[in-house]
């Protein structure tokens, strides 16, 4: 899959690809230690936030496209970055993240961007799984992904060296048809 595209809507946010005008707006959440806390990258030096823009901007170029990471836009405000890539293109499994703008928490904004990259990657990236890891201390992180239907699969132990700490991860998943059961329910309650 190659070259820009839409993407589905929530019922408040809409999704997009980057631009280079993007960064400073990414850079008011990607410096902000708070927000990068729980994350195993960041806080951004500025460099470190424009190469990631541009990074995503090229992407949309790459005729074998296999990550989609995108700007979480509200009121034609970017408040977030949402992920979704291949990690797996035999087995068609895909992973799933997501960093909001701190003055956003609490809104549910990211559990709608959840059930819109489950939408991207469930209908138009035909996955048969999508994974997602956390830190066991984000709790807003785990919240986001129970709500959204995900089932935690265990906890991969001292996993990630973090800013010189060795971490555990999280691990959760959701199938195709644990998905489709879900908008199925929804359809008919
Ligand atoms: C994690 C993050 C994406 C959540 O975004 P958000 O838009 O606030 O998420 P939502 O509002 O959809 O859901 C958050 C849930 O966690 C709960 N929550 C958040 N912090 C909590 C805490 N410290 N204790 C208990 N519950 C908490 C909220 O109450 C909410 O649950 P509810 O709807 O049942 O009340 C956001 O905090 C963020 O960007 N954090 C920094 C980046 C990050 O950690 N990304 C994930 C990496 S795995």
């Amino acid at each position: 899959m190659g070259l820009s595209m839409s993407y589905p809507c929530g019922p408040r946010l809409s999704f997009r690809d980057f631009a280079t005008a993007d960064i400073s707006a990414v850079h008011e959440y990607a410096s902000d230690p708070e927000v990068t806390r729980w994350s195993t990258w960041g806080p951004n030096t500025l460099e470190q936030t424009i190469a990631f823009v541009e990074d995503a901007a090229h992407a949309q170029l790459k005729a074998d496209r296999t990550a989609f990471s995108l700007a979480a836009v509200l009121d034609e405000k970017v408040i977030g970055s949402v992920g979704i890539w291949t990690t797996d293109p035999h087995d068609s499994n895909g992973e799933i993240g997501y960093t909001f703008h701190p003055a956003y928490w609490g809104n549910s904004y990211a559990t709608e961007a959840v059930s819109t990259l489950l939408r991207i990657g469930f209908d138009t990236l035909q996955f048969a799984r999508i994974g997602a890891t956390c830190h066991p201390g984000n709790i807003g992180s785990i919240r986001v992904l129970e709500k959204s239907g995900f089932t935690l699969e265990g906890r991969l132990r001292s996993h990630r060296l973090v800013r010189g700490d060795r971490r555990d991860s999280l691990v959760y998943s959701i199938l195709r048809e644990e998905h489709a059961g879900t908008l199925a329910e929804t359809t008919a309650g």
